[in-house]
């Protein structure tokens, strides 16, 4: 068989960056895509050659529906197949719902849940055609416990579970797995703002007295992308050391 291919959104990102190198180094080819940050990009495209594995790099903005479909086409002409889509790129945007502002609002909600969309809907046809297909969508324990100021981000998130649950009843039938993985606190780039005392905090309410890594949430991604994963579907991965008061 030839090797699968996986299309890591906001790969350049804390978590995106697991993403890529734990799937790299199982052997599947890698897209990678990114916002913004083409450098960051490029380094993770020499990991993913140095594994012997083929890399494509994507810029887009994925909430703008002409730039998914373009992705995805993209995909299809360099590689000719998708295995595997993980909805990874996110946006946090905090605020007290009083002082929340409309464009914060609209952003959150535009790349944590219309760019899934986006994507998810020119990803299916040709995952559909293989009748084989692994959609991973990555939301947050937020989205279970909610949270003060999160607002925005929260309902992105939980819009996810809506979605992947009507999404894997919709692709059941066609081979096709949909997925969430629901992390606790990772330090990324995202979480930049939680301070020291915070983490400390938070640490005391996780049973495995520690945060995550791009690691856990990567190994969570491969179980569900794995071929012997395909009776799995409509699930909501808690990778948080059994922490579920976030
Ligand atoms: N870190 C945590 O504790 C945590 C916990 C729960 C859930 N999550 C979720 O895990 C995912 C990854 O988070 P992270 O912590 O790795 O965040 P991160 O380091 O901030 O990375 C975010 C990624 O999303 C991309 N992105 C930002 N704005 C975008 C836009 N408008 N369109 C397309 N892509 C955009 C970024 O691209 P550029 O690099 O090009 O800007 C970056 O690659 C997110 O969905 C997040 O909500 C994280």
């Amino acid at each position: 068989m030839e090797q699968p291919v996986v299309l890591i959104t906001g790969a350049t990102g804390g978590l995106g960056e697991g993403f890529v190198k734990a799937f790299a180094q199982a052997g599947y080819h890698v897209v990678i895509h990114t916002h913004q940050n083409i450098e960051r990009a490029r380094v993770l495209k020499e990991f993913v050659l140095a594994q012997g594995q083929e890399a494509l790099i994507i810029q887009a903005e994925l909430e703008k529906h002409k730039e998914a479909q373009e992705t995805i086409e993209h995909v299809l002409n360099a590689f000719g197949r998708l295995d595997v889509l993980i909805n990874n790129a996110g946006l946090k945007r905090d605020g007290a719902i009083d002082l929340l502002s409309e464009e914060d609002f609209d952003a959150v909600l535009n790349v944590n849940l219309k760019a899934v969309y986006n994507l998810i809907k020119f990803a299916v046809p040709p995952m559909k055609e293989a009748k084989f297909g692994r959609i991973i969508n990555i939301s947050s324990g937020i989205a279970l416990t909610g949270r003060e100021h999160n607002v925005n981000y929260a309902a992105s998130k939980a819009a996810l579970h809506g979605l992947t649950k009507s999404l894997a009843k919709e692709l059941g039938p066609f081979n096709i797995t949909v997925n969430i993985i629901a992390p606790g606190l990772v330090e990324t780039p995202m979480t930049d703002y939680v301070t020291p005392e915070q983490k400390k905090a938070y640490i005391e309410n996780v049973p495995l007295r520690r945060l995550g890594t791009p690691e856990d949430m990567a190994h969570a991604a491969l179980f569900f992308a794995d071929v012997r994963s395909g009776f799995i579907s409509n699930q909501i991965l808690c990778v948080n050391g059994g922490n579920h008061s976030a």
